[in-house]
């Protein structure tokens, strides 16, 4: 079958060269593939988060540490330590990715979710309004934002905020607060005009080096590698999957445009897979299987299980007219990509090149 997907526009890397980026979540999953992405573009990055708290972890394995200008360990609800952090980078740019991001987590830990995810944000939105030089800022939520009520319709960024959850509930709070933030602080006729701030909201983020618990990609690998079926919870839900460069590539062209045109696009964004990739969990379990040349068998927890949101979709109709950014990898080549990865962790491979390769790779997809 052909594949009719657009490309649609590159990462402009000489927009990155030589730009000052504070980054908060640096050792996690998502930001650790963003800091390599960035110093690979001649960028300089601060990175501001809590010690890895995987092992392995990304971070690590990267060397993130060594590549980036600056890495902070400290907590985002520290105040003080942060604008001091900030202040010190003289950042035009801030990308705030630090969160408690786990469903499950956020269930059994409200408090630590809503005070990390809620009052986080806004520790870092005060921050910025006392910076200077910052002219644009994002702040990365999620698909599960929204008031799902099921009904199968992919979400708009109109749509309204809600979820049933702590996690869910907090990363609403959150584009909330921004939202306020925006309104009372920087835009132009609060002569604040000068700092652009988007929010960005991605779906079920899939790569190379996540290890986090109660993922489904690490927990089939961890399945897979000890010759056990995955446990799972939730077979039928469908996710919107999308390998960690797609959404990535999604926040720095809307950072570059941000940069370049201020206010006009200042506002929330869908980051999400072509429709095609909204799939089950199970047939996630089944391509990886394939892949891992693994029978595809799971078992599921028996125990009540806490609710979670069966149907996500999302609308990214703006990203790709105003952004031209499109998705550029199905499901079947993040999996691939993600099993190069793995296999070549597990055999000692250089994990910064290999990922960078990927990046590139993903950069130059042509169809
Ligand atoms: N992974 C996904 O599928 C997914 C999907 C949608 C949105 N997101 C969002 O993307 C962002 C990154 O997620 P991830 O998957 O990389 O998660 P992760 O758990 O790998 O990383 C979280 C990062 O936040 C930092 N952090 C947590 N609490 C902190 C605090 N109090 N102070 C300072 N730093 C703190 C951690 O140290 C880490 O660097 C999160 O905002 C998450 O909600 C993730």
């Amino acid at each position: 079958m052909e594949d009719l997907v657009m490309t649609g526009a590159n990462v402009d890397k000489a927009f990155w060269r030589g730009k000052r980026v504070f980054l908060t979540g640096h050792t996690g999953f998502k930001g650790s593939w963003l800091s390599v992405w960035l110093v690979s573009m001649g960028a300089h990055v601060t990175g501001f988060s809590l010690a890895p708290n995987t092992d392995p972890s990304l971070f690590e394995v990267l060397g993130v540490e060594h590549q980036i200008d600056t890495s902070i360990f400290g907590n985002i609800n520290d105040l003080d330590a942060l604008v001091k952090a900030m202040h010190a980078s003289q950042a035009e740019i801030v990308i705030h990715m630090a969160a408690q991001p786990l469903v499950r987590y956020g269930y059994a830990n409200p408090l630590e979710t809503y005070t990390t995810n809620v009052l986080g944000t806004a520790h870092v939105l005060e921050a910025i309004r006392q910076m200077p030089y910052v002219r644009a800022v994002l702040v990365v939520t999620t698909d599960k934002c929204y008031e799902n009520k099921e009904h199968g319709n992919p979400f708009q960024e109109s749509d309204p905020m809600g979820g049933d959850d702590p996690y869910s509930s907090s990363k609403a709070c959150a584009e909330i607060v921004t939202t306020a933030y925006r309104k009372s602080y920087f835009t132009t006729n609060q002569g604040g005009g000068r700092t652009a701030i988007a929010t960005a909201r991605a779906g079920n983020v899939i790569g190379g080096g996540d290890w986090s618990l109660d993922r489904l990609i690490p927990d089939a690998i961890r399945a897979f590698n000890s010759g056990e079926p995955v446990v799972i919870r939730n077979p039928l839900a469908i996710r919107p999957w999308q390998h960690v460069i797609e959404p990535l590539s999604g926040y720095l062209l809307l950072l570059e445009n941000l940069f370049h045109h201020g206010d006009q696009f200042a506002s929330a964004w869908n980051f999400g897979p072509q429709d095609s990739d909204t799939r089950s969990v199970s047939s996630v379990i089944e391509l990886m299987a394939m892949r891992w040349h693994r029978p595809a068998s799971w078992t599921l927890i028996d125990a009540d299980q806490p609710h979670e949101a069966q149907l996500l979709r999302l609308d990214c109709g703006r990203a790709h007219d105003k952004l031209n950014w499109y998705p550029r990898w199905s499901l079947e080549v993040a999996i691939e990509n993600i099993s190069t990865w793995h296999r070549s962790h597990h055999e000692h491979g250089d994990m910064l090149a290999l990922s960078l390769a990927q990046i590139a790779q993903h950069q130059s997809h042509t169809h």
